[in-house]
């Protein structure tokens, strides 16, 4: 079990599950609790509904549910998962090895990194996906990895989050309040508070829009899309 993780700005780190010795439980927990079978399938859609993005990279990837499923829905698609927590990169390396191999092939890879110190250069990358990883940065950390996103994306590329937003009904509310006891109350205040498309167009992309919202045992959660430039690439408007 690795000893509490500490991101460049010495933030308290967060792992996957809330507590180290839950990551193990991360995946199950997830299936029961988190409708996966809504909220997956549409970041992957969100992803590839931009034409044929060729660089993809999951920041705060955990076990890799979703890069699998990426590299299944897009065979061409390159896809590199960064996460800082080694625990959770093994087991996103397993599940990947044991995934079929004509799927997964060396398109798929896994570096351990911090949202906020991408091994990226700037401009290199089509989609930033960030699912699930906001919550645990504190409100500076937010806009640094927001930032780092926007650095390393390319003109047209764009930011895909799905992450807690305002809770919206008493049961939600009560979810969510045992999800911030679990994963900290400073670091989730912005996204109770429905601040998170606020925050991404602080960091510099444009036309942050809630798309999905999905009600779940821990809260109200929202897939939202925004673009580096300021017209969205792929955007209606
Ligand atoms: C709740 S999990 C989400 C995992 C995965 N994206 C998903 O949708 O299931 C959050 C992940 O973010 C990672 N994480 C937390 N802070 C991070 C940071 N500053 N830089 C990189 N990864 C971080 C944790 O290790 C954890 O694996």
């Amino acid at each position: 079990m690795p000893s509490p993780d500490r991101s460049s700005s010495a933030e308290r780190y967060v792992p996957a599950a809330g507590r180290a010795w839950l990551t193990r439980v991360y995946d199950p927990v997830m299936a029961l609790t988190m409708r996966e079978r809504a909220f997956r399938p549409a970041l992957v859609s969100a992803v590839l509904s931009d034409g044929r993005p060729r660089v993809v990279v999951d920041v705060g990837c955990g076990t890799g549910t979703l890069i699998t499923q990426l590299a299944a829905a897009d065979r061409s698609l390159r896809i590199i998962g960064v996460d800082g927590d080694q625990q959770v990169l093994a087991r996103a390396r397993e599940k990947a090895a044991a995934a079929d191999a004509a799927t997964i092939g060396d398109r798929v890879e896994f570096r351990k990194g911090l949202a906020d110190k991408l091994p990226f250069d700037d401009g290199s990358v089509d989609a930033v996906v960030m699912s699930l990883l906001l919550h645990h940065l504190a409100p500076d950390a937010k806009l640094r990895a927001l930032r780092e996103a926007h650095r390393v994306s390319r003109p047209e590329g764009r930011l895909i989050v799905a992450d807690w937003g305002r809770p919206r009904d008493p049961l939600t509310r009560a979810g969510f309040f045992a999800l911030q006891v679990i994963d900290g109350f400073a670091n989730t205040r912005d996204h109770a508070a429905g601040r998170l498309p606020d925050l991404i167009t602080q960091a510099g992309f444009s036309a942050a829009s809630v798309e999905q919202r999905w009600r779940t045992v821990w809260g109200s959660l929202e897939l939202i899309i925004a673009g580096k430039d300021r017209r969205r690439a792929g955007s209606r408007g």
